[in-house]
């Protein structure tokens, strides 16, 4: 290894638990990925943590709105975050969530720090409260006229009219977002943090390099305008941890969100032998560092170094700022079916291509990265596709066919081989620099080198030729060590992509693998590495994402909707559905329902709102039924439903999952019914 072993924590900002992952979050979560691969396949010590981010206002009258606690809405949300991570190739060494016991006693743990230290204070504020609600309102859950243009239905905080910003007590004719009562201005007692008290810590922490210069000159306003004391509490009710010695005060959500990486982390290190403190005690030798989107920067640069100087712990040895992903030169934007979820992308295109694209975007800069669709489709045909897999695909089948899968023992031109070899601290540097686009350009250039020689060597005329056997051997032999170090150089941008190259070169990769050369060696027989991205399935994807918005929808639209957003689902009655593999079946959970009560619904014409008792719990559901049964021929029947369909909020209220169903519809239209034996919550399988 060129240099000494470091020891390396890494985290990505966390999710809130209120939403899906989107493309926006995963360039952060692929830009973190990328940087925590490469350090490892440099042979040091790196770790990276996440978890999701479950406390806080939203987040509790999302689970009320859904019916649910909070827990279990975190629980669900956390389980379907990681999976959506995990199928793009981002594997935490922990993915936790911030609602647990680590980061319950670590925030408690800063907190009394803080406090003994005198760092923190009461005061009494006075703020916006939903008297029907019983509760203080944030900000965004306050919306009026604004106070300088009159510009009704403006928010809390601004005006989209006029711009003007504002305090949510100087809007006029203000309601509350939740109950839409009037609010009320009450008292409460808050409690702060001692912001200013840093001020010299942060400005030499700024200035140490630790973020990125364009950024610590943004800081520097801040500076200039004043650091305040920051109001770290929230009163009852909110989702959180209670404030120690404070019955009924909370902690501020972003007070408790950054301890959750290194609560991910604690979580991490009991079941796997690693000393905690290493890592984060104030004179730990560790790096640290956070990557983060600029929105949170004022968190991640003040509150937080802050927090962690004040409670004796190690600061962040660096902060790492991306910019925002547009789509199409845009803001994302849901109606034009921009707004792109994790998941429906996998339902349409490969993870790799997304990763590959946005490398060869990133570089340490804030500013914006466009994902355009025309862009993204050429880029992965030509480079990855075109270029690197077509290096392997023309020499591969040579060497099985002809050369008993054996590598030849000369190496034909040493000194373009050594081009590519020699290439290693130059792309290492841009990974580390985290100037990714450097890194894919260098690779690119040798990718095209590579393609030359073998066009113009055409071992595909020589094969022809008795007397070139070796020459032939020798060529495609060539292409396959340079498409080895490509692969290598591209493994922590495309793992699957580098796994299938292994498989193939019957090999192991480090960073350092770079350096030999398989002469002789025995590889494998040649298989499809990636397909093209077809521009079908890219706009597939966006109509889904179009059709993603089903909220507040008449639920037979919803319903039609659902159908076409599903890919596999067949074009008529008459056809089958594509072939689907056993693990994407298992992904459904049937279960055996009771039908506990079926009733109409006003205003809807085709829809009956079921109770359906599934054992452990009771889902309602909202199905198109109506034109073939009556609420009273249905109660009291067991059926079989979908129990784990993402819950869909129709303008009638929640429905939460799916009943089965076969016929064309109209009035005719079969409910599933178990042979007796069969009770509610039975899983059919
Ligand atoms: N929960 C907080 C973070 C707490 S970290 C202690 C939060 N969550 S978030 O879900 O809103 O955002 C998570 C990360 O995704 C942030 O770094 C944010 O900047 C990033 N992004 C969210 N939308 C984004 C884009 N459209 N583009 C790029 N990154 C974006 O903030
Ligand atoms: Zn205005």
């Amino acid at each position: 290894m060129s240099q000494a072993p470091r020891k390396i924590l890494v985290t990505s900002a966390l999710p809130y638990a209120n939403g899906s992952i989107h493309l926006g979050h995963l360039l952060e979560h692929i830009q973190t990925n990328i940087w925590t691969r490469f350090q490892k396949m440099r042979g040091h010590t790196c770790f990276s943590v996440c978890a999701d981010d479950a406390h806080g206002t939203p987040v509790m009258l999302k689970a009320q709105e859904l019916g649910i606690t909070p827990e279990e809405m975190v629980t669900r949300t956390r389980a379907e975050h990681h999976q959506d991570l995990l199928d793009f190739d981002i594997d935490y060494d922990n993915y936790y969530v911030t609602h647990s016991d680590e980061n319950k006693l670590l925030s408690e743990t800063i907190y009394n720090r803080l406090n003994a230290a005198g760092y923190i204070s009461k005061k009494t504020i006075n703020q916006l409260y939903d008297p029907e609600k019983g509760m203080f309102l944030p900000d965004r859950f306050v919306k009026g006229d604004c106070p300088k243009c009159g510009a009704e239905d403006q928010n809390g905080d601004s005006c989209d009219v006029c711009a003007a910003t504002y305090s949510p007590t100087e809007l006029k004719n203000p309601r509350s977002v939740v109950s839409g009562a009037t609010p009320v201005l009450k008292d409460s007692e808050h409690y702060f943090f001692d912001l200013p008290k840093f001020e010299g810590m942060l400005k030499d922490w700024i200035q140490s390099g630790a973020i990125q210069s364009e950024m610590a000159n943004k800081l520097q306003e801040w500076f200039e305008q004043g650091l305040q004391q920051w109001d770290i509490s929230r009163d009852a009710p909110y989702f959180g941890f209670e404030i120690p010695n404070a019955p009924g005060k909370y902690f501020y959500v972003w007070v408790d969100a950054p301890v959750g990486y290194m609560a991910s982390f604690m979580n991490f290190c009991a079941g796997n032998n690693i000393n905690f403190d290493e890592y984060w005690s104030a004179d730990s030798d560790a790096e640290l560092y956070h990557f983060i989107g600029k929105d949170i920067m004022y968190f991640h640069c003040l509150f937080w170094p802050a927090m962690l100087e004040g409670a004796n712990y190690r600061k962040p040895t660096g902060v790492n700022i991306h910019g925002f992903v547009t789509v199409n030169g845009a803001k994302m934007s849901k109606s034009k079916g921009t707004f792109i979820k994790a998941r429906t992308y996998l339902e349409h295109l490969n993870p790799e291509y997304l990763r590959y694209y946005f490398a060869s975007k990133l570089n340490d800069s804030v500013t914006d990265i466009d994902l355009n669709f025309e862009d993204f489709t050429q880029k992965v045909n030509s480079d990855l596709v075109g270029k690197v897999v077509n290096i392997a695909s023309r020499c591969a089948s040579f060497i099985t066919k002809k050369f008993d899968g054996k590598l030849s023992q000369t190496i034909l031109d040493e000194a373009l081989l050594n081009e590519f070899t020699h290439a290693s601290e130059s792309i290492a540097t841009h990974f580390e620099n985290r100037q990714y686009h450097h890194a894919i350009r260098e690779i690119m250039a040798l990718a095209d080198k590579a393609n030359q020689f073998i066009d113009t060597q055409a071992p595909w005329v020589t094969i022809k030729d008795p007397d070139q056997q070796q020459l032939t051997h020798d060529v495609c032999s060539m292409g396959i060590h340079m498409f080895r170090v490509l692969s290598i150089y591209l493994s922590p941008v495309l793992p699957d992509l580098s796994q299938k190259a292994q498989a193939f070169l019957n090999d192991e990769f480090t960073w350092d693998s770079a350096q030999t050369t398989l002469t002789g060696h025995e590889i494998n027989k040649f298989k499809a590495m990636l397909q093209r991205v077809d521009a079908d399935k890219v706009a597939a994807m966006v109509d889904a994402s179009k059709e993603n918005l089903a909220v507040t929808e008449d639920a037979s639209k919803a319903k039609k909707k659902t159908k076409k957003e599903t890919t596999p689902a067949p074009k008529s009655d008459n056809e089958l559905a594509p072939t689907i593999s056993f693990d994407d079946f298992a992904k459904v959970d049937l279960r055996i329902a009771k039908i506990v009560s079926a009733e109409h619904v006003e205003g809807a014409d085709k829809l009956l709102r079921l109770q359906l008792d599934i054992g452990a719990e009771t889902k309602q559901v909202f199905a198109g039924i109506k034109s073939a049964y009556a609420p009273e021929d249905l109660a009291g029947k067991l059926t079989v439903m979908v129990a784990n369909l993402a819950p869909r909020k129709m303008r009638f209220g929640m429905s939460e999952g799916m009943v089965l169903a076969a016929g064309p519809g109209g009035d005719e239209l079969y409910i599933l019914e178990p042979h007796s034996g069969a009770q509610p919550g039975m899983r059919v399988k």
